[in-house]
């Protein structure tokens, strides 16, 4: 029998409560599919830089480097420990230091799932967002100046704001070849294998960035080139936001940048019916990708029992699919959707009165009850 080791890091507010839901579908996923889950919690986080000044431990990346993937909840503790250190130094740290480059949130609504749209059916919905996770606005490059010092000095002449300013700060972004490529040709073979529409539409803005996203084209046309059975199209990101909303059943596979990304995903997440339902995986291809909901920690709903475990379910499914488990991923994916349409079991975020556990419990017998007709669905 298959067992895989799985390093869980619930995090911080609602992050254990939903990260325990899905601990338990996945496991009666292995019970029923016949493999094995061991799951190891590390409990790092904000709470955990409270106690010990650091959010995880100094060798924390080598800990974690053994495992056959990465569970986790959502971290941050807001007025308690500033907003970037838990992000920085914990959900950044692993995603950079495993080069986590593709950041897949699928957006497929689920029939009985709020639904924000009167002019598109939520059937005919179903495309992925792959973001590029390492590069862009995140790398943490910059820094803030005061008259006299050298970066200060050097745009100063730029707009008069800078020149009559107490202080600038820079934020840089670095876009490279290499990380424009990988995570392309990583869109493009999603689009292969998803079989759809075979279309990959690149979010850009060379309007108004004429460095690195004209940099991000170029290696766009050059990928697309490589996959000539496959469409390709590029939109100014701002002109696809508005696209997701007016006429979102256009989309199959969409590729973006690091920030882009971020907030297309938060968009796009109203589509499926809210944070509460929008999965999301950190794949690498050299050391342990993570999976995890794209949601917050919530911490003003934290400890109350209420929070949607959807998302961190599915995103579950995602990490059985990656193990090589895609049988009990799908398997997952129609527990939580038959549970979602029956409309019996809902949390608040979703018109309903029903309790994080009582979600997680619903999945589970769900899934126990469909009793060996597993379908199979399209990789994520
Ligand atoms: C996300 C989150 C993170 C991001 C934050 C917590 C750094 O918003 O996963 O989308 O911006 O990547
Ligand atoms: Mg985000």
């Amino acid at each position: 029998m298959a067992v895989y080791r799985v390093a869980v890091i619930p995090g911080d507010g609602i992050g254990p409560e939903v990260i325990e839901e899905g601990i338990r579908v996945l496991s009666a996923a292995g019970e029923h599919f016949g493999f094995g889950l061991e799951w190891e919690h590390f409990p790092w986080g904000c709470g955990y830089y409270l106690q010990t000044g650091h959010v995880m431990p100094p060798d924390g990346l080598s800990i974690l480097h053994d495992f056959d993937a990465i569970y986790l909840g959502a971290v941050g503790l807001p007025g308690q420990v500033p907003e970037e250190v838990g992000v920085r130094d914990l959900v950044l740290a692993i995603r950079f230091g495993f080069e986590q480059f593709a950041n897949v949130r699928p957006v497929r609504p689920l029939p009985g799932a709020p639904f924000p749209l009167k002019h598109v059916q939520p059937q005919e919905v179903d495309f992925v967002v792959v973001r590029e996770a390492t590069e862009c606005l995140y790398v943490g490059l910059g820094g803030r100046y005061q008259p006299g010092d050298r970066q200060f000095e050097a745009v100063r002449h730029l707009r008069p704001t800078f020149a009559r300013s107490r202080e600038i700060a820079l934020q840089t972004g670095v876009y490279s070849e290499a990380g424009c490529r990988r995570v392309m040709q990583y869109a493009f073979v999603l689009a292969c294998q998803r079989g759809g529409r075979r279309l990959v539409s690149s979010a850009t803005k060379t309007n108004a960035m004429a460095f690195g996203m004209k940099l991000w084209d170029d290696i766009f046309a050059e990928v697309a080139a490589a996959y000539p059975d496959v469409g390709a199209e590029w939109q100014n990101v701002d002109a696809m936001a508005m696209r997701f909303v007016t006429e979102p059943q256009r989309f199959d596979v969409v590729v973006a940048g690091n920030i882009f990304g971020d907030i297309l995903t938060d968009l796009a997440a109203a589509l499926v019916g809210g944070l509460g339902f929008a999965p999301g995986a950190n794949y690498s291809l050299t050391g342990p990708s993570m999976f995890e909901p794209p949601h917050g920690s919530a911490p003003d709903i934290a400890g109350r029992g209420c929070a949607n475990p959807v998302a961190a379910i599915l995103s579950g499914a995602m990490l059985l699919r990656h193990l090589g488990e895609g049988e009990a991923a799908a398997a997952v994916e129609e527990a939580v959707a038959r549970v979602v349409a029956g409309g019996q079991t809902r949390t608040p975020d979703a018109g309903g009165t029903g309790t994080t556990a009582q979600v997680g419990s619903a999945v589970v017998a769900a899934l126990r009850r469909s009793g060996g007709h597993w379908g199979t669905r399209d990789a994520d």
